[in-house]
């Protein structure tokens, strides 16, 4: 099973990019998480820029989501909202598809965020996306590292759960 993560922080030591970091430490074998990166580089959403010439960064996040079983995004809530970067790599691909009938886990680095979370999952719905399961792995306050995350037995059991579920509605679709 291959396995997007997408973090919605663009922080170079962002927790919520760790917590990706983790799941892909406790993965069951033959599940394989790989990190999008390219949320920085997007251009802004504008209709107008879709079609034959869009941007090569676009292709890519495209091209991504497609080839992927399931995705999981983990993502921090700015002023009670998903971060810009986020929603407008979500916007461009409303139209082409990519994220239609797709098994997607919420993960989640702060226990507050609950507007964010409820956002992203009303926009993942309206987008056709099969949101499986809500994970929160409290990190705020913490300056733990991918590995001590996974090598704590509450937080691991946690990721665990979360993987499980997405692995069963990616073999539920098929
Ligand atoms: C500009 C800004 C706005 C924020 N607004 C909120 C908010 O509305 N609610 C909340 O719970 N946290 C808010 N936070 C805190 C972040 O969501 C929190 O620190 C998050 O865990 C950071 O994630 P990261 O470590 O992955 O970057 C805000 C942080 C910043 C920088």
């Amino acid at each position: 099973m291959r396995v997007l993560t997408v973090s919605g922080s663009l922080r170079a030591s962002s927790s919520n990019t760790t917590l990706l970091e983790a799941a892909a430490l406790v993965a069951a074998a033959g599940v394989r998480l790989e990190r999008y990166s390219g949320l920085g580089e997007l251009p802004h959403f504008n209709p107008d820029d879709d079609g034959e010439n869009v941007s090569a960064h676009v292709r890519e996040w495209r091209r991504q989501l497609q080839a992927a079983d399931a995705v999981i995004f983990s993502t921090p809530e700015y002023a009670h909202g998903v971060p810009g970067s986020l929603k407008n790599a979500l916007d461009w691909v409303v139209g082409s598809g990519e994220l239609v009938g797709k098994p997607v886990a919420l993960f989640n680095a702060s226990a507050r965020g609950v507007f964010a979370q409820g956002a992203l999952t009303e926009t993942l719905r309206v987008m056709s996306a099969r949101v499986v399961e809500g994970v929160t792995v409290n990190l705020m306050g913490t300056k733990w590292e991918a590995r001590q995350i996974a090598e704590d037995a509450a937080m691991a059991g946690l990721l665990r759960g979360g993987l499980r579920a997405l692995g069963e509605a990616v073999t539920d679709g098929e």
